[in-house]
């Protein structure tokens, strides 16, 4: 896809992005570096940063890869602190650490619902929270990484669902609390994206025809997608948007889960 943004938009604003190694959150933090960002790539397993790390660097920018799991405050915290060690500051944090799996409501067990819970909402919340100081100081954001799930109801994914509900919300209230300290705090929430992992793992064998002639734009999101609207809402030109979750659907969740 052709380049939209100039490229020094994020000149030598840090970036913390977890989950950044892989995935939509991946093409995210490469963006960020593509257009001038320094970055920290936070995951719980060391291997999922190291190529991303690896192609950055070769690109010329700086990649920090920074373990931690996001659901233990204190290992958060060290990661913050470990970003700041090395670059001075943090500008920008990407909550893209997310579990995902489909599952029956009546198969799921409590601790599969509260680890995808506690991976994506409570983690988002951790991760917000140990860089407050460092965005406060900054004048920073944070862009959290959602879903359209529970906007109506998407079976086999009451987990994520509820998970992101509480990712929006964690959106609203902070955009409220911490506007007020020069951190904006807005959202994505892609679509279908085609060319990740998660897709090629959740999506049910020849399905992917049926749901792309529901969807109105009449294709199925890229990763490239996801990253231009993050490009947008970190850069100056979205220095007024605050509290939005941005939908990069193709006007997908308009038209319901069911694909009669
Ligand atoms: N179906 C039903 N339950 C599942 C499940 C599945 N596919 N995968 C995990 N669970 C349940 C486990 O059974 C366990 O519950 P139990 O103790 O009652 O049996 C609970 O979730 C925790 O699973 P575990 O694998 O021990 O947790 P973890 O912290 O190591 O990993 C995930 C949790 C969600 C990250 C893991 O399931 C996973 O690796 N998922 C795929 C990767 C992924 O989600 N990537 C993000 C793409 S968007």
């Amino acid at each position: 896809m052709k380049k939209v943004f100039a490229e020094d938009i994020l000149r030598d604003k840090v970036a913390f992005v977890t989950g950044g190694g892989t995935g939509i959150t991946g093409g995210v933090a490469r963006a960020f570096a593509e257009h001038g960002a320094k970055l920290a790539i936070v995951s719980r397993k060391e291997e999922s940063l190291i190529p991303m790390k690896q192609l950055v660097e070769e690109n010329g920018r700086e990649c920090l890869a920074v373990t931690a799991d996001v659901r233990d405050f204190v290992e958060v915290e060290n990661a913050v602190q470990r970003t700041v060690e090395h670059y001075g500051r943090i500008d920008i944090v990407v909550n893209g650490a997310a579990g995902n799996f489909l599952c029956a409501a009546e198969r799921l067990s409590a601790n599969g619902f509260g680890t995808v819970v506690d991976i994506d909402t409570k983690g988002t919340f951790n991760v917000c929270r140990a860089a407050f100081e460092e965005l406060k100081k900054s004048g920073g954001q944070i862009l959290n990484i959602s879903a359209t799930l529970h906007y109506l109801a998407t079976p086999m994914q009451i987990h994520v669902s509820a998970a992101k509900a509480g990712v929006d919300a964690i959106t609203r209230n902070l955009s409220a609390e911490w506007g007020r300290q020069g951190i904006r705090v807005n959202g994505i929430a892609p679509g279908p994206i085609e060319d990740t992992e998660g897709m090629k793992r959740l999506l049910p064998e020849g399905l992917k025809e049926k749901i792309t002639r529901k969807i109105p734009l009449q294709r199925f999101g890229r990763i490239a997608d996801i990253e231009n609207a993050a490009l947008f809402l970190a850069s100056d030109a979205a220095s007024y948007v605050n509290g939005v979750t941005l939908v990069v659907d193709g006007g997908q969740w308009l038209m319901g889960t069911s694909l009669a």
